[in-house]
C-alpha cells in the first residue's frame, strides 16, 4: 500500500433477515446448502466446477480436465469445446423458451421492440453470416461502439458465434479512446450506429468513429446501424449500412465449436498507468461464472423480467445484460437512454409498464434518484419487483435503506454484488433467501471465492481491521491475461503476493465474517461507478499545449461517489484564466470521454512532491476535499507549495 492507511468508518449494525416467503421459493434457499456447496467449491474445486460446467453449459465435446493452474495462468475445462452463442440461443430453441421474449427493448424516444429467443437467434445467425462474408472469423478482433439497442447484443453474440473477439467500447468514450483501443487490439471491423438517443439529443457515434479511423490502419470495414436517422458520411467501400448487409443474409448459420479457452472478448479498463488495460476473457469459464451467478444470486425464474441498467460498454453489461441472463434463458429488459428523460421517473415507469421483477443498478443512480425526490417514485406501485441488486461501488447505508424502503417496499432482498471487470462475474454477494444482509456490506463469498484481507507483509489482518483484498484461489471467470501485455498482467495482479490475486481494493471483514469493501487503494478513481485512472486524466491534461504538469485526485462527491479534481501547473507563457480552466475540462472530455470531464481544475504554482520528485497525492486529496493536512509531511520538499495551494482553494 502507498501512503495511506485503510480505515473503515462504517459502523452499520442493522441486519435484515430473508423473509420466509422469499426463502421458500429461492433457487438456493438454505444456509446448510450454501455452506455445503461453498465448502465443496473451495476444498474440491475440480469436482464442484466440473459438475456445474456439465450441468449448466452445453458442450460440443466434453472437457477432459477441469483446471490446469500454473500460477498466474489458468486454463479451465481443457479439451472441451463449445459455442458461447449456441449456449445463449440455440439451446433454448425447441424448448418452451423458444417463443419467450429474450429481449424487451425500450428506446429513449419510447419505441418498444421485443425479440423472442427464436427471433434473436435468427438475427444473430444473419449477422454471423455477414461476418463470414466479410472474412471476419476465429480470433479476429471486432470493435463495437453502439447505443444500448438489441443490435449491440446481436453484434456481440454474432462475434461469439464465429469465434471473433469483440471489444465493446462504451458509447460515451471519445474518438481518441476508440483509436487507442482499436489500435491496441488491431481490430479489423468496427460496428457502430449513426447515433444514439440521450436526454432527447443525438450522440453522434459514427462521427466519433470517423475521427478515430483517421489513425487506425487495421480497420477494413465499418458497419453502421441506422438508429437516429442522423446525417452521417459513409466512405465506400469501407462503410456499409447494417440494414443493407442484413438484407439477403441467410437466417441459418452453422456454428463452429471452439475450445473452452478460446478468447471471447477484450474489455478495456482503467489501471494505474495512462494506458488502459485490455482485460481478456475466454469462453467456457466465463460463461459458467456468469450463468451460475445469474441463477443463484439473481434467483432467476422462468417468468422473471430481469433488468440490469448497465450499458453493454461495461463488464456489467457483458455479464449481466447479455451472457449470463441469455445463457439462463431469461427475459432481459434493455433501455437505451437516460434515467431522467423525459422526467426523473423513467425507470419506475418502465418497471411498472413492463412488469420488471429483478432490478440491478448502481449506487450512483440510487443517490441521484434520492436527490430528485421521493415523489417521482411514489407515483408508481413497483409491485412487480421481487429482487434488487447493486453494483459498481460501495453502497452507503443511507442509499441502501432508501433502495430497500422506497423501491423494494421492504419486501425485496438486496444483493450488493462485489466484483470487477477482471473477475468476469460476481465474487462476493448475499444469496437472496439465505444471507441476512447489512446495509453497505457485500456480505459473503460466492462459490469458489476465497477472499482474504492482508497487510503490507502479506499477513492476514484480524477481523475488524482494514487491509488489502486478495482472492486466494483461481476461479472459472477470471481474466486470463491483458491483451498483448502478459508482463503487466503478472505485475498488476499477481506480484504483490506471488500466485494470489490482488484486487486493488481496500476492505475489512467484520466480526460475523461479512466483507465491507471500502474502495480502490491504487490510483484508480470510481466516478459514478466507472473506473477512471488518474494517470489517464493526467496524460490527457499534459497533452494540452498550455499545461506543464498535472496531478489528478478524487474528492468525495455526494452523487458520483468520487469527483475529479485536477491540479495543474501551466507553462511559463500561459495565464491562469477561467476560460483556460473550462478549456482544460473540455480537453479531457474530448481526449477520454465525457465521463472523465473534471469537476474542478485548480491552477498551482507547483505541486507537492517528495524529495525524490514523487507527487504526494495524499496531500492533494486532503486539499481537494477541503480538509486539513493530516499525517506525515516530513518527506515533502517544499511546504510553501501546500500553503499556496490551500489559499487558492
Ligand atoms: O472498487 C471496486 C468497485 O468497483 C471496482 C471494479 O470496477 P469495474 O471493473 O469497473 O467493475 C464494476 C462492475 C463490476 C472494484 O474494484 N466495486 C464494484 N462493486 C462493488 C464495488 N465496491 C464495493 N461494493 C461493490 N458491490
Amino acid at each position: 500500500m502507498t501512503d495511506q492507511t485503510i480505515t473503515s468508518v462504517s459502523r452499520e449494525s442493522r441486519v435484515f433477515k430473508p423473509s420466509a416467503e422469499f426463502k421458500a421459493q429461492a433457487n438456493l434457499g438454505s444456509e446448510a446448502t450454501y455452506k455445503r456447496l461453498y465448502a465443496e467449491s473451495v476444498n474440491s474445486p475440480a469436482k464442484f466446477w466440473g459438475r456445474q460446467a456439465t450441468e449448466l453449459l452445453t458442450w460440443r465435446k466434453p472437457f477432459s480436465k477441469v483446471l490446469d493452474w500454473k500460477a498466474p495462468h489458468a486454463k479451465w475445462f481443457t479439451g472441451g469445446t463449445l459455442n458461447v452463442a449456441e449456449n445463449c440461443l440455440d439451446r433454448h430453441l425447441g424448448t418452451a423458451r423458444e417463443n419467450k421474449a429474450a429481449i424487451i427493448f425500450e428506446g429513449e424516444p419510447g419505441d418498444i421492440t421485443t425479440l423472442t429467443y427464436k427471433q434473436l437467434h435468427r438475427e444473430v445467425c444473419k449477422f454471423a453470416n455477414v461476418l463470414d462474408s466479410l472474412d471476419v472469423g476465429k480470433g479476429d478482433r471486432v470493435a463495437i461502439y453502439m447505443p444500448m439497442v438489441p443490435e449491440a447484443a446481436i453484434a456481440m453474440l454474432a462475434c461469439a458465434r464465429v469465434g471473433a473477439i469483440h471489444t465493446v467500447i462504451f458509447g460515451g468514450f471519445s474518438s481518441e479512446a476508440i483509436k487507442d483501443r482499436v489500435n491496441d487490439c488491431q481490430a479489423k471491423l468496427v460496428i457502430t450506429a449513426d447515433g444514439s438517443w440521450r436526454r432527447g439529443k443525438v450522440v453522434e457515434l459514427k462521427a466519433s468513429v470517423d475521427r478515430a479511423l483517421e489513425g487506425t490502419p487495421s480497420v477494413q470495414h465499418v458497419i453502421v446501424l441506422k438508429r437516429t436517422a442522423t446525417e452521417v458520411s459513409m466512405t465506400a467501400p469501407r462503410d456499409r449500412w447494417w440494414h443493407d448487409v442484413m438484407t439477403g443474409a441467410k437466417a441459418e448459420h452453422k456454428a463452429k465449436a471452439f475450445g473452452s479457452e478460446h478468447p471471447l472478448f477484450i474489455l478495456y479498463t482503467s489501471g494505474s498507468t495512462g494506458k488502459p488495460k485490455g482485460v481478456l476473457h475466454t469462453s467456457g469459464g466465463y460463461l459458467l461464472g456468469t450463468t451460475i451467478t445469474t441463477k443463484y444470486i439473481f434467483d432467476l425464474k422462468e417468468n422473471d423480467i430481469y433488468w440490469c441498467t448497465a450499458d453493454v460498454g461495461w463488464i456489467t453489461g457483458h455479464s449481466y445484460v447479455v451472457y449470463g441472463p441469455l445463457s439462463c434463458g431469461a427475459t432481459v429488459m434493455m433501455y437505451e437512454g437516460a434515467p431522467n428523460h423525459p422526467a426523473p421517473d423513467r425507470f419506475w415507469d418502465i418497471i411498472d409498464r413492463h412488469g420488471v421483477t429483478i432490478f440491478y443498478t448502481a449506487p450512483t443512480a440510487i443517490r441521484a434518484f434520492m436527490r430528485w425526490g421521493d415523489d417521482y417514485v411514489k407515483k408508481y406501485s413497483l409491485k412487480s419487483l421481487r429482487l434488487l441488486g447493486s453494483v459498481g461501488e460501495p453502497i452507503n447505508p443511507e442509499a441502501w435503506m432508501w433502495y430497500h424502503t422506497l423501491i423494494g417496499k421492504k419486501r425485496c432482498p438486496i444483493v450488493d454484488t462485489w466484483w470487477q471487470t477482471e473477475t468476469g462475474a460476481i465474487m462476493v454477494s448475499p444469496l437472496p433467501g439465505v444471507t441476512p444482509t447489512k446495509p453497505g456490506s457485500c456480505t459473503r463469498p460466492f462459490f469458489g471465492v476465497v477472499p482474504k484481507i492482508l497487510d503490507d507483509n502479506g499477513k492476514e489482518v484480524p477481523k475488524g481491521s482494514g487491509g488489502r483484498l486478495f482472492l486466494m484461489q483461481p476461479w472459472p471467470s477470471m481474466l486470463r491475461t491483458l491483451w498483448g501485455d502478459d508482463s503487466r498482467y503478472k505485475k498488476q495482479y499477481w506480484s504483490e503476493i506471488k500466485g494470489v490475486y490482488f484486487a486493488g481494493d481496500g476492505a475489512r471483514f467484520d466480526k460475523d465474517g461479512y466483507l465491507w469493501v471500502v474502495g480502490r487503494i491504487d490510483d484508480v478513481l470510481n466516478v459514478s461507478g466507472h473506473r477512471i485512472g488518474t494517470a489517464e486524466v493526467e496524460s490527457a491534461l499534459v497533452s494540452h499545449p498550455a499545461v506543464a504538469e498535472a496531478a489528478v485526485v478524487g474528492r468525495p462527491d455526494e452523487i458520483k461517489g468520487q469527483g475529479l479534481v485536477c491540479f495543474v501547473t501551466l507553462k511559463s507563457d500561459q495565464k491562469p484564466t477561467e476560460e483556460l480552466k473550462q478549456a482544460l475540462r473540455g480537453h479531457v472530455a474530448k481526449e477520454i470521454g465525457a465521463i472523465a470531464r473534471p469537476d474542478e481544475v485548480r491552477f498551482a504554482a507547483g505541486l507537492p512532491k517528495t524529495r525524490s520528485g514523487k507527487i504526494m497525492r495524499r496531500i492533494l486529496k486532503e486539499i481537494a476535499a477541503g480538509g486539513a493536512i493530516k499525517g506525515d509531511t516530513t518527506t515533502l520538499e517544499d511546504f510553501n507549495v501546500v500553503a499556496s495551494l490551500q489559499s487558492e482553494g
